[in-house]
C-alpha cells in the first residue's frame, strides 16, 4: 500500500511516495512559497503529480507549526505565516485522496520510532535542529498528542527567562538557542569577537553571510571558532534535556534537522550538558543520544505512515 508525504518545511517542501515499511519510492523536493496560498498549491501540485503515477491510498503532510491534527488546522507557525491555516480543507478542495495533517517533528520522530534510530524503544523523545527546533513525545509506543493535539513542542520551552525574542511571541524559547539559525547566531557573535573568530569572519566578508552548511564544513575541518559556536547550541540541547528527563523519562533522544549532520561533533558536547543537568545523575538510569537515520527523509516518510486512508 503506497502513501503520499509531504514535509513543508521553513525553506523547503519534500514529498514522497512512501510504501508500508518506509521505503521511499519517488521523491521530489521544491523551495516553500512565502504566501499561504501559493505554498497550498505547490503541496497539491506535489501530491497530485504523485497520484497521477501510483496507486495512492492517502496523503500525509507535515507541517513546521502547532497543528491540531483532528481539524488539519495550523493553529500557529513560529517561523511560516500561517495563522489558524485549515491546511487539510484547502489541500481537499483539489486532492481527490484523504489528507492528514500533522506537526513535521511529530512526523519525523514517528518514522525514527517505526523505522529509525528509535526502532528498539519505547519511549524516546525526537529533537529536530533546523530552521526551528521541533519535538516528538513517544511514549509507551505512541505518539503523545496532548488534549487539543499540539503537544511535543519542546522548542518552544522557556530555556533563558528574559531571553531572545521567538518567532512563537515568547521569548527565551530553547529555539532560539539550540537550532540551525542559533548555530549561525553564535557564529555571527564569534566572527565579530575576532581571535578564534578569525575563519568565520573571513568566510561572512567572502559570502555576505554564514550559512548553517558552512558552520559545519568549518568545525569538521577542525576552526575553533566554528567548534565554539556548535559547542553553544549543543551545551543548550543538552541542558534542556536534562530537563526534559525529569518529565519524560525516555530511554533515547534521536537528534535530526540539518546540524545533526555532524554527527559525534553535535552529539559529544549534547551528551556532556546533558550529564551535567541531569536531575539525581549518579542514581538514575540516563537515556542514550543517537543521531536520526533518515535524515532530511524522516517527515515526509512518518508523514506518509501517519496518514489515515478512508475506509
Ligand atoms: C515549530 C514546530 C516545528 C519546528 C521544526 C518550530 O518552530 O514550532 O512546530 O516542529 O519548528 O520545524
Ligand atoms: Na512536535
Ligand atoms: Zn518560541
Amino acid at each position: 500500500m503506497l502513501k503520499v508525504g509531504i514535509d513543508i518545511g521553513g525553506t523547503k517542501i519534500a514529498g514522497g511516495v512512501v510504501d508500508a515499511d518506509g521505503r521511499i519510492v519517488e521523491k521530489l523536493r521544491v523551495e516553500t512559497p512565502v504566501a499561504p496560498a501559493q505554498l497550498a498549491d505547490a503541496v497539491i501540485d506535489m501530491a497530485n503529480h504523485f497520484a497521477a503515477h501510483h496507486d495512492i491510498s492517502a496523503v500525509g503532510v507535515a507541517a513546521a507549526g502547532f497543528v491540531d491534527g483532528d481539524r488539519g488546522v495550523v493553529v500557529h507557525a513560529p517561523n511560516i505565516a500561517w495563522r489558524n491555516e485549515p491546511l487539510k480543507a484547502r489541500l481537499e478542495e483539489r486532492i481527490d485522496l484523504p489528507v492528514t495533517v500533522d506537526n513535521d517533528a511529530n512526523a519525523a520522530g514517528w518514522a525514527e520510532f517505526r523505522f529509525g534510530a528509535g526502532r528498539d524503544v519505547d519511549d524516546m523523545v525526537m529533537l529536530t535542529m533546523g530552521t526551528g527546533v521541533g519535538g516528538a513525545v513517544i511514549s509507551h509506543g505512541t505518539l503523545y498528542r496532548g488534549g487539543h493535539g499540539l503537544a511535543g513542542e519542546l522548542g518552544h520551552i522557556r530555556f533563558i527567562r528574559g531571553g531572545r525574542p521567538c518567532g512563537c511571541g515568547q521569548n527565551g524559547c530553547l529555539e532560539q538557542y539550540a537550532s540551525g539559525r542559533a548555530l549561525q547566531r553564535e557564529a555571527g557573535e564569534i566572527a565579530d569577537g575576532g581571535g578564534i573568530g578569525a575563519a568565520l569572519a573571513e568566510l561572512r566578508a567572502e559570502k555576505g553571510a554564514i550559512s548553517g552548511p558552512a558552520v559545519s564544513r568549518l568545525v569538521l575541518a577542525g576552526d575553533p571558532g566554528a567548534i565554539e559556536a556548535l559547542r553553544r547550541v549543543a551545551t543548550a540541547l543538552g541542558e534542556a534535556c536534562g530537563g526534559f528527563q525529569a518529565v519524560l523519562d525516555p530511554q533515547l533522544y534521536v537528534i535530526g534537522g540539518g546540524v545533526a549532520e555532524l554527527g559525534a561533533d553535535l552529539l559529544d558536547p549534547v551528551r556532556l550538558a546533558y550529564g551535567t543537568s541531569l536531575p539525581g545523575y549518579g542514581d538514575r538510569p540516563v537515556a542514550e543520544f543517537a543521531i536520526a537515520e533518515l535524515g532530511n527523509d524522516a517527515g515526509l516518510i512518518g508523514a506518509a505512515d501517519l496518514a489515515v486512508t478512508r475506509d
